[in-house]
């Protein structure tokens, strides 16, 4: 730290090498499964250099050294926010929502009351719009959904987005904006400003990379992984697709985001059933 404050002169001249460039890409690509075109250097550069400015790093390399360090989990977390985006909010891409409602919740909502399960997951949820609005629009069709075997899941790979869900607090002006219908499923917060207890009890939250092998041992009725893959190579995304098709249940669905697209060989079974919607269907079953 230099004698006038928090940044080193080195730290004020921060310029990425090619070489350094590459070696975050690599990390960024085998932890995260980014794929970082050399085309983002200048990108990656200046938010990096204002990263290192603020962490106290005198240079990339100490900065890369710490991310395989013992207390990496903030610096990783860190790092992938500054190379993606949270963007996200409440009944995004609002098609999906209406498919939701029409399609695929009635005959799940049916097979729940006659004691069957019912699972949904939000994978890559940033800081959990998605699976409350999710939440919203089961509990406007089933207000007793918390009584049956119908749950929700909520993953992201950074540690720091799921805490904000799982505490969900969200402010006025972005609560305004849900449609009326929905809005009335939010009528006050509790004590704390959270969310009722009615939403939060239908989700459960949690961390987990979409480019390791999932822990799940049953399968899903419907996934929503929406501008997440759009960060993945080709290779990546046919692999998380794979991994989908793998993990839901013959006829249920998968929702992707509106720039991403189905491809290789998991694209034989997830048929098109809508805008950026897929139905799975095995061989030999029709959905
Ligand atoms: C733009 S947000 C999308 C949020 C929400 N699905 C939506 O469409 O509004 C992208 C999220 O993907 C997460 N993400 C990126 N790489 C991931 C990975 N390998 N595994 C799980 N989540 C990942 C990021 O942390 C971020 O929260």
């Amino acid at each position: 730290m230099s004698a006038e404050g928090s940044i080193t002169p080195a730290a004020e001249s921060f310029t990425l090498s090619d070489q350094e460039f590459e070696a975050i890409a690599q990390f960024a690509h085998k932890h995260f499964g980014l794929a970082l075109a050399a085309s983002k250097k200048p990108l990656v550069s200046s938010r990096l250099a204002r990263k290192l400015r603020q962490r106290n790093f005198t240079s990339f390399k100490e900065y890369l050294a710490c991310l395989d360090g013992p207390s990496s989990e903030q610096e990783r977390s860190g790092l992938l926010s500054l190379l993606t985006t949270n963007v996200t909010h409440f009944f995004r891409e609002p098609h999906h929502f209406e498919t939701l409602r029409n399609d695929v919740l009635p005959p799940l909502i049916e097979q729940a009351r006659r004691g069957g399960r019912v699972r949904l997951w939000s994978a890559g949820c940033s800081n959990g719009q998605e699976p409350y609005s999710i939440a919203m629009t089961v509990l406007d069709l089933c207000p007793d959904a918390a009584k049956l075997d119908f749950k929700i899941l909520g993953t992201d790979i950074d540690p720091v987005v799921v805490r904000h869900a799982k505490a969900a607090k969200y402010p006025e002006d972005e609560l305004a904006q849900i449609d009326a219908k929905y809005r009335k499923l939010v009528p006050a917060r509790d004590a704390e400003g959270r969310l009722p207890d009615s939403l939060r009890k239908l989700i459960t939250f949690g961390v987990l990379n979409l480019i390791e092998p999932f822990p799940f041992r049953g399968r899903f009725d419907a996934i929503f992984c929406r501008n997440v893959a759009i960060y993945f190579d080709n290779p990546t995304q046919q692999k998380v697709w794979q991994a989908f098709q793998n993990a839901l249940n013959p006829g249920g669905y998968l929702f992707i985001g509106h720039s991403e697209r189905m491809s290789g060989p998991a694209a034989q079974h997830l048929k098109t059933a809508g805008i950026t919607t897929y139905v799975n269907s095995p061989a030999g079953r029709t959905s």
